[in-house]
C-alpha cells in the first residue's frame, strides 16, 4: 500500500459503470476509497471485495445524494468515526437520464435529472470544502458530460444539469484556488455503461470519429490524472473524452 492508506476519495455513483471504474483506478493509487451508492448493496459490495482482492482499502457509504440531510447524516456519521482520516478527494459522479423532447417532459423527469447532478453536487462538496481547505488540498472531481457542453436534443433536462455543473466547476475553481484545492470537470462523450445500454450503438458509432464508445476505464484515466500531483496547476477546466465527437 502507498503512502496515501489514510486519504480517502468519495465517489458517488460507484457501484457501477464510471463510477466503479474511477474507484477501482484511485484504490490503486492508493486512495482508501467510500463508494456511495444508492441501492444496490451487491454490486456496491462486489466493488469493494474487487478494491479489496487488488490490496486495496474501502468502504461502502449508502446514502441518496439528493437526500440533503441523509447526505450530510452519512458524511458527519463517517467524520465522527474516522476524526484522523481525510477526503481528500471528491468524485461527483451520480447522475441519470430521464430523456424526452422538452414538450413532452414530466416534472419529475425535469426534477430528478437536475437534482442528481447539481443537488448531489451541493449536498457532497459543501460539507468536504472545509476540511479541504483547512488541509490546503483537494481535489474535486465532477463528472460533466458532452451534453451539457454543445446541448442535446431531447435532453434539455440533462443539458441543463451537466452545463450548470460545468458552470459551477468554473466558480468554485476560482473561490477556492488559493487553498490548494483544484475543481475539474470530466465531460464523456458516448460511454458503454448501462446507462447508455439502450442507445442504438451502431448508428451512434458512426458519428463518433474514433468509430467507438470510450470504456469507463478512459474516463477513469482522466480523473487518475486529475488527483495527481501531475495536475496542480489544473483548475476550473472541462477534460472532453469523447473519441473526437464534439458536434
Ligand atoms: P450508470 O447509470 O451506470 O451509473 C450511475 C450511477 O449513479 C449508478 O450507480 C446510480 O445508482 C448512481 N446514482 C444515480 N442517482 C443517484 C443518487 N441519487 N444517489 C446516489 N447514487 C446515484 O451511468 P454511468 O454511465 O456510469 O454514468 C456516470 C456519470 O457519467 C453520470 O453522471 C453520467 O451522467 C455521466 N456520463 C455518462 C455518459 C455515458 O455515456 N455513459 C456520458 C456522459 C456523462
Amino acid at each position: 500500500m502507498s503512502a496515501q492508506t489514510n486519504s480517502y476519495a468519495l465517489i458517488s455513483g460507484a457501484s457501477r459503470g464510471i463510477g466503479r471504474a474511477i474507484a477501482l483506478r484511485l484504490a490503486k493509487m492508493g486512495f482508501s476509497i467510500l463508494i456511495n451508492y444508492r441501492s444496490n448493496d451487491t454490486d456496491a459490495k462486489a466493488v469493494l471485495t474487487t478494491i479489496q482482492k487488488e490490496g486495496g482499502t474501502g468502504e461502502l457509504l449508502k446514502f441518496d445524494v439528493t437526500d440533503s440531510e441523509a447526505s450530510a447524516h452519512a458524511l458527519s456519521t463517517w467524520h465522527a468515526a474516522h476524526p484522523n482520516s481525510v477526503i481528500k478527494i471528491l468524485v461527483n459522479n451520480a447522475g441519470i437520464r430521464r430523456d424526452s423532447l422538452l414538450i413532452w417532459m414530466e416534472p419529475d423527469n425535469w426534477n430528478s435529472v437536475i437534482d442528481t447532478t447539481l443537488q448531489g453536487f451541493y449536498n457532497l462538496t459543501r460539507p468536504l470544502l472545509k476540511n479541504m481547505i483547512a488541509h490546503r488540498f483537494g481535489r474535486i472531481i465532477n463528472i460533466a458530460s458532452l451534453s451539457g457542453l454543445k446541448g442535446v436534443p431531447g435532453q434539455t433536462n440533462y443539458s441543463a444539469a451537466k452545463g450548470a455543473l460545468i458552470a459551477a466547476t468554473k466558480a468554485l475553481a476560482q473561490e477556492i484556488a488559493r487553498k490548494g484545492v483544484t475543481v475539474n470537470a470530466i465531460a464523456p462523450g458516448f460511454i458503454q455503461t448501462d446507462m447508455t445500454s439502450d442507445l442504438k450503438t451502431e448508428e451512434l458509432k458512426k458519428l463518433i470519429p474514433a468509430g467507438r464508445f470510450g470504456t469507463p476505464e478512459e474516463v477513469a484515466a482522466v480523473a487518475a490524472f486529475l488527483t495527481s500531483p501531475d495536475a496542480s496547476y489544473i483548475t476550473g477546466q472541462v477534460i472532453s473524452v469523447n473519441g473526437g465527437l464534439y458536434s
